[in-house]
């Protein structure tokens, strides 16, 4: 019996740039299961050499060095074999079949092209027979650009194939760090009695990017900040820090609490748009020395700039989650590009007593916060106070940190979070994996942002590329009497 890979669009810019690099990370941690055979499926007409050699270009400029080796190689390549054909035409499919597909196979078909063909080429798929129980079909963002239009892809999908065949890749499921909020909550004990309203103040998550959009830009000006990265990201991060404890690690249950905590959340009315969220949008400026272009100053060869888009890269939000655990906890959420660096983050802000004990002779306190830092390496923080060692009166105190930092000392890394999510699909097991439920109702909360900012004709505030964002994301959380913690991994680290 042979595992399958079908990559419809097999020589795009995912499977090449993508899924390629992760698969090749399966290779050489021996992670495949046995007997599995890639097959990238392109209409180009090209020979099997020519495609190795494609890959194995994108390969030695994806890879890391130290991890690519010629004799690994080998043996990915031999499991790779391109195919010919029109994947919508299910004549074409057919003949795939016949030359290869034998009746007890298990086969993942993975979409790999714009989701507006997703119905035919299921379509295609089914009539030729390829459909069995056993088959696995794995699509990615962008899945629509709102609940209906999600709903409009989700049915072609829905018309041959079940829920359980679908996988719905968000690939920050996929990273390391992302999988740590798991054990982090549900692996230490100590942490479940606080994790609630009562002692804790507030939570932050901020994922920033130094990249601008470049040759993306027709796609994100439709696009923007909130679709490309909250809809998704951001919001299965805050899901994993929610949502309440999974009756088991499975797909069902883990699925189902996240759910519970979409649809917790508050929808924000069109008349506090203005109050919990900003939009921006990068204008010129310096990143990492470099000067670049504003947003609407991006040059593309391919695509015409509008110099009047008001596309947000930028998004700042205040959510709340109308939930027993919950309620009276802000979540602060945003992200953007052209930021100063790529850096993610989630905070977790406790509550301080209001009857401070060293205020009268040494200063205030601050809060305690557990820092968990997402990228660019792992790890979590805990501040905290400690006495200032000396003979000093009373008992000053001041600020300390616990850390952990978990991936950058463990050289044993050596896969993505492609690779994670290909392994588990292979391997059959849907738990990072995101269910249509959950797209929907995340898309039902996006979508009421968006109709608030067209009624109130929100316009997106410019912020200097190379900065934090635009001022009035400070002004956001500051009315709550909060404030922003900036890389606070990094900050507290130093201080140690
Ligand atoms: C993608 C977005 O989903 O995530 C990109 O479309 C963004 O715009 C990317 O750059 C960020 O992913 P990561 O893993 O680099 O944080």
């Amino acid at each position: 019996m042979n595992t399958d890979l079908l990559i419809v669009g097999g020589d795009g810019d995912l499977a090449l740039r993508k899924l390629f690099p992760s698969l090749y990370y399966l290779e050489l941690n021996d992670s495949m299961p046995e007997n599995t055979r890639i097959f990238g499926m392109a209409r180009t007409a090209q020979t099997q050499q020519e495609y190795l050699q494609k890959i194995q270009s994108w390969l030695k400029a994806t890879v890391k060095e130290e991890l690519y080796s010629e004799e690994k190689w080998q043996c990915f390549a031999d499991k790779i074999r391109f195919v010919q054909g029109d994947a919508t035409d299910s004549a074409a499919l057919c003949s795939v079949k016949e030359v290869y597909f034998g009746r007890d196979d298990h086969l993942v078909v993975y979409l790999a092209i714009p989701p507006m063909i997703f119905g035919k080429v299921c379509g295609a798929i089914d009539d030729c027979g390829l459909n069995r129980p056993t088959t696995r079909l794995v699509v990615e963002k962008p899945l629509g650009d709102s609940r209906e239009s999600f709903k409009a892809i989700n049915s072609e999908l829905a018309r041959t194939f079940s829920e359980e065949q679908i996988f719905r890749i968000d690939h920050y499921l996929g990273k390391e760090s992302v999988q740590n909020l798991l054990a982090l909550r549900f692996a230490n004990d100590m942490f479940e009695p606080l994790w609630n309203s009562k002692y804790i103040d507030h939570i932050q998550i901020t994922v920033t990017e130094s990249v601008g959009v470049g040759n993306r830009w027709a796609f994100y000006n439709q696009t923007g900040a909130t679709r490309d990265m909250v809809q998704n990201h951001l919001l299965q991060v805050l899901c994993l820090v929610a949502m309440e404890p999974p009756t088991w690690l499975n797909a069902e249950s883990v699925r189902s609490e996240k759910l519970k905590v979409l649809n917790a959340l508050r929808l924000i009315p069109a008349e506090e748009v203005q109050e919990l969220t900003v939009r921006g949008q990068y204008a010129s400026g310096y990143v990492g020395g470099e000067e670049v272009p504003g947003y609407r100053e991006e040059k593309s060869e391919k695509y015409e700039i509008d110099p009047n888009s008001q596309t947000e890269t930028y998004v700042a939000i205040k959510a709340e989650i109308e939930n027993w655990r919950w309620t009276g906890v802000p979540f602060y959420l945003r992200t953007g590009k052209r930021l100063n660096k790529r850096h993610s983050e989630i905070v977790i802000e406790f509550k301080q007593n209001q009857h401070q004990i060293f205020k009268d002779k040494h200063s205030e306190h601050p809060a305690n916060q557990l820092i968990i830092q997402l990228q660019p390496d792992a790890g979590i923080a805990l501040r905290m106070m400690h006495k200032v060692p000396g003979l000093d009166a009373g008992v000053p105190v001041k600020d300390g940190v616990l850390n952990f930092t978990f991936d950058k000392s463990d050289e044993k890394v050596t896969h993505d979070a492609y690779s994670r999510l290909l392994f588990d699909v292979l391997r059959n097991d849907p738990t990072l994996f995101v269910s249509a439920a959950e797209v929907e109702a995340a898309w039902r909360w996006v979508d009421q942002i968006f109709a608030g900012w067209k009624e109130t004709d929100m316009p997106a505030q410019e912020y200097q590329s190379g900065c934090l964002g635009p001022d009035k994301a400070d002004e956001l959380i500051e009315r709550g009497g909060r404030k922003w913690l900036n890389e606070g991994f990094e900050l507290w680290c130093a201080l140690d």
